[in-house]
């Protein structure tokens, strides 16, 4: 089934309310990407941000942690509720650890990869996460172009994971190149400039859902 995530750090964060009132009738979930200026060279929103949306929104709060040491932080974004929360397998604490603590607490758990990162990382993964992230571009800044290795990598990365568990793709994906995705096996699309870069949102979301499924569907 595919799913749109709109990406927050795209939103007029001084009207982040507003913003999230323009797709949440339409979207899936809302991505939100926390970083911590080590992981990658770059901050952005924190805990608190998560426990304001939580009361104001209604979506499925969806968590990208491009942190150092996500283990000393799951928690702490599970109580402030998250729905959903990634890691990245680049990051030095034990991935399988972070996933097992996600889910000790009734959270779904995701493991995120870099563009350059061999999809054979995750392998010993398969089966013990609800999602994989293939980032389409280097995190740490949205309005970046999409990276050809990473694309070549969704086939691999759906061969892993298998059908049932979520392949989510994050970076660069606009109504253009997201049926692309699709046709390769990704079934969650992230889109910050693609959404809320957008005049009218909404229509951005409609435009994704229906181009993802044109793709999934070749
Ligand atoms: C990048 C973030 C993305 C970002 C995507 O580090 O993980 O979620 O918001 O932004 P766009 O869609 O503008 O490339
Ligand atoms: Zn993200």
């Amino acid at each position: 089934m595919i799913k749109i995530s709109p990406s927050l750090l795209a939103a007029n964060i001084t009207r982040l309310g507003e913003e999230i009132g323009k797709i949440e009738h339409c979207a899936d979930m809302l991505h939100i990407d926390v970083m911590d200026g080590h992981f990658v060279p770059n901050l952005s929103f924190g805990v608190p941000v998560v426990a304001g949306i939580k009361k104001a929104a209604g979506l499925i709060l969806d968590v990208h942690l491009m942190i150092d040491n996500p283990l000393r932080y799951i928690e702490k974004f599970s109580v402030a509720g998250a729905d959903v929360i990634t890691v990245h397998i680049e990051a030095p604490d034990d991935a399988e650890e972070c996933i097992r603590l996600i889910r000790s607490l009734g959270k779904k758990a995701g493991i995120a990869l870099n563009p350059d990162t061999p999809p054979q990382k995750i392998a010993h993964l398969a089966g013990k996460i609800d999602m994989a992230l293939q980032m389409t571009v280097f995190p740490g800044f949205g309005g970046q172009s999409m990276e050809r290795q990473a694309v070549d990598n969704i086939r691999v990365i759906r061969e892993i994971i298998g059908a049932d568990t979520d392949l989510q793709v994050d970076g660069g994906i606009y109504a253009e190149n997201c049926a692309e995705l699709t046709s390769r096996g990704a079934n969650v699309i992230v889109s910050g400039t693609g959404i809320f870069g957008q005049p009218n949102p909404a229509a951005a979301v409609r435009v994704l859902r229906e181009r993802a499924e044109e793709g999934a569907a070749l």
